[in-house]
């Protein structure tokens, strides 16, 4: 049996042991991530998708994100990895979400975001996208963007429909070092919010 608690108007049903529990007033809350979140981070970005369905869409084999030695390595005071700055969605003391930023000028590209398979569709990523771009905006960017992949066969990685559903616009499609590292005749499709 899991918990049942809600996000603003939706219902959650979690499956986890360490799932949040019920709480009279609960509130999704995105914060700056923590040291103390390392294991808790790692736990969500392993959970977030079948590593199977990855093949050919992505080289995350050596992400510090995947590995709580390797990310407690890469950890820079206060929430830094490898210049990416990383956030958590936080629910009733529970870590759910995690998105990672990074400052690029006049824009603030989104570099990775998970939620736990078990915890998707219940507007967790929409609430740490929103919570970029309120950041982008008040820092006076001109967009948020972002990339996902396209693979060898012409596929779009699953979440390109999500990502048109929060208002994301296709600018362009390359190869470059991170497709190299996917394979042959992979593509990262890079896409844009406009919020001027
Ligand atoms: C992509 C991901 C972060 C989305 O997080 P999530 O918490 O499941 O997303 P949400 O619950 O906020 O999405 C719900 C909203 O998206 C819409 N939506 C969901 N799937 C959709 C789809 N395939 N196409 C269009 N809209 C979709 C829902 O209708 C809902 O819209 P509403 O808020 O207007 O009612 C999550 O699925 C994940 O971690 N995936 C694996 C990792 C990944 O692919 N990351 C992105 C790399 S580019």
């Amino acid at each position: 049996m899991g918990h049942l608690f809600d996000l603003g108007s939706r219902k959650l049903h979690a499956s986890r042991p360490n799932a949040p529990k019920v709480s009279a007033a609960l509130k999704l809350h995105v914060r700056a991530a923590r040291r103390q979140d390392i294991e808790a981070i790692v736990r969500v970005s392993k959970s977030s998708l079948d590593p199977a369905e990855e093949v050919g869409f992505g080289a995350t084999g050596d992400s510090p994100f995947a590995d709580v030695r390797r990310l407690t390595a890469a950890w820079e005071e206060p929430n830094r990895v490898r210049g990416e700055e990383v956030l958590v969605a936080e629910l009733d003391g529970h870590v759910v979400g995690c998105v990672t930023v990074e400052e690029r000028g006049r824009e603030l590209e989104l570099i990775n975001i998970n939620v736990p398979m078990d915890l998707q569709g219940r507007g967790i990523g929409t609430a740490l996208v929103r919570f970029v771009e309120g950041r982008a905006r008040r820092e006076g960017k001109a967009a948020v963007t972002l990339g996902t992949s396209r693979n060898a066969a012409g596929v779009a990685w699953k979440s390109l429909p999500w990502w048109r559903h929060l208002g994301y616009r296709i600018t362009h499609e390359e190869e470059n070092e991170w497709t190299r590292r996917i394979g042959p005749g992979a593509r990262e499709i890079r896409m844009r919010k406009d919020l001027l």
